[in-house]
């Protein structure tokens, strides 16, 4: 059997398995299951993974097994798609004692956690990640969010899910801009937490690209486990997992200036942590020569390292000054003090961050 991942939390610790054909494996679910199990999905990973799922399911123990499919995209992340969900269980007439498994990227993993955390209290949540970002940040943490409006994910609480599945067969059908935008969230583990995984991927991106079985499993295993130290340590987001945020503080800005539309989340964060590090250089930090190793590995990658034409300089400012990452007027930024460290700091000179978004491609 695959070996699991554990969330140690006081408690509530939960496994997360990584691996292929998990989707497969009854095993793995019975431990976990109530015989009432609703699954929610977009229509086009259900096709490709809900029967199978269901076969499992059934296999496993589960007596009554539903699915509701709803559309794609952030748009839809919403207290609207969160009520669909309860009235749905609520027609159905699931109790408590459901399992809600959420199947798809961090969109579905944000919208049935938190419908799952409130319906009649708190329903038993399952994670099945298919999307990279998802298998390497969102679905682990407990963080659950709806938009609301503009405002991205505020309106959530914290509900640790019962067990994190990411099963690897489901990040073939990924599409290539998304696989990609994933890789930025693992890079930045690296940057920020793990000198020996920023060096793993930068001799092994071209595998990772390509996909390659065993590449591909050793990364997500490997985000896994930091990712869940991390939250083991500081579950409700107080001190340790504020260094996650490196890269962010732009990478928000440039979100929500192209309104969330222009760019992937992925994408905006490799932009962000590239002044995140020329701030860090500014700074006396770190010297040239990991700032390249940055814009090497990004490239590679095919992620972007230049903010977007046209982007202007008063646009960042406004959107940073918003963001609520930052105390008291001052904005928060995570920096790197070396390969595998990181800092927070909130006294970085203006006309500092003024040069470095100008140098990145800011205009006036
Ligand atoms: N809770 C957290 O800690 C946390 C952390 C990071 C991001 N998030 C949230 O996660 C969301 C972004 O997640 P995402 O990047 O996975 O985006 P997503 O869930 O919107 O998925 C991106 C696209 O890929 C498609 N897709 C996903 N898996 C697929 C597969 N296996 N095959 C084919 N298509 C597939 C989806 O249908 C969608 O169109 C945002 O809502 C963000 O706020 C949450
Ligand atoms: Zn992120």
């Amino acid at each position: 059997m695959t070996e699991p991942i554990w969330v140690n939390m006081p408690a509530k610790a939960y496994p997360i398995f990584v691996g292929y054909d998990l989707l497969a494996q009854p095993n793995l679910f019975q431990s976990h299951l109530h015989k009432a199990v609703c699954v929610v999905s977009h229509p086009e990973i259900a096709a490709s993974y809900f029967p199978l799922l269901e076969q499992t399911l059934q296999k496993a123990g589960a007596r009554k097994i539903t699915s509701l499919l709803l559309p794609a995209g952030d748009a839809h992340k919403t207290l609207a798609f969160a009520e669909k969900i309860w009235s749905f269980l609520s027609n159905l007439h699931y109790h408590r004692d459901t399992t809600l498994i959420a199947l798809g990227g961090g969109m579905i993993g944000d919208l049935v956690g938190y419908s799952g955390a409130c319906y009649m209290r708190g329903l038993d949540v399952i994670q099945c990640p298919t999307s990279l970002l998802a298998q390497v940040d969102a679905a682990i943490g407990g963080k659950t969010a709806v938009n609301l409006q503009n405002s991205k994910n505020l309106i959530g609480l914290f509900h640790q899910p019962r067990m994190v599945l990411s099963d690897l067969n489901t990040l073939q059908t990924l599409p290539n801009r998304e696989f990609i935008a994933g890789l930025a969230e693992l890079i930045k583990y690296g940057v920020i937490l793990d000198a020996a995984l920023f060096e793993w991927l930068e001799t092994h991106i071209v595998e990772i690209l390509a996909r390659k079985p065993q590449a591909l499993e050793r990364a997500v295993v490997w985000a896994s486990q930091i990712k869940a130290d991390i939250v083991a340590k500081d579950e409700k987001d107080q001190n340790l997992r504020a260094v996650l945020n490196f890269g962010h503080t732009i990478a928000h800005a440039i979100e929500s200036i192209y309104h969330y539309e222009k760019y992937l989340h992925g994408e905006a964060v490799a932009m962000g942590m590239i002044i995140a590090m020329q701030l860090s250089l500014a700074l006396g930090l770190i010297s040239a020569n990991l700032l390249d190793r940055l814009i090497a590995l990004l490239t590679k990658a095919g992620l972007p390292i230049f903010l977007p034409d046209g982007i202007t300089l008063e646009a960042i400012l406004a959107k940073i000054q918003l963001d609520k990452k930052h105390s008291q007027g001052q904005i928060r930024w995570v920096l790197v003090e070396a390969l595998g460290q990181a800092q927070l700091r909130e006294n970085v000179p203006l006309p500092m961050i003024y040069d470095v978004l100008k140098a990145s491609g800011a205009s006036m």
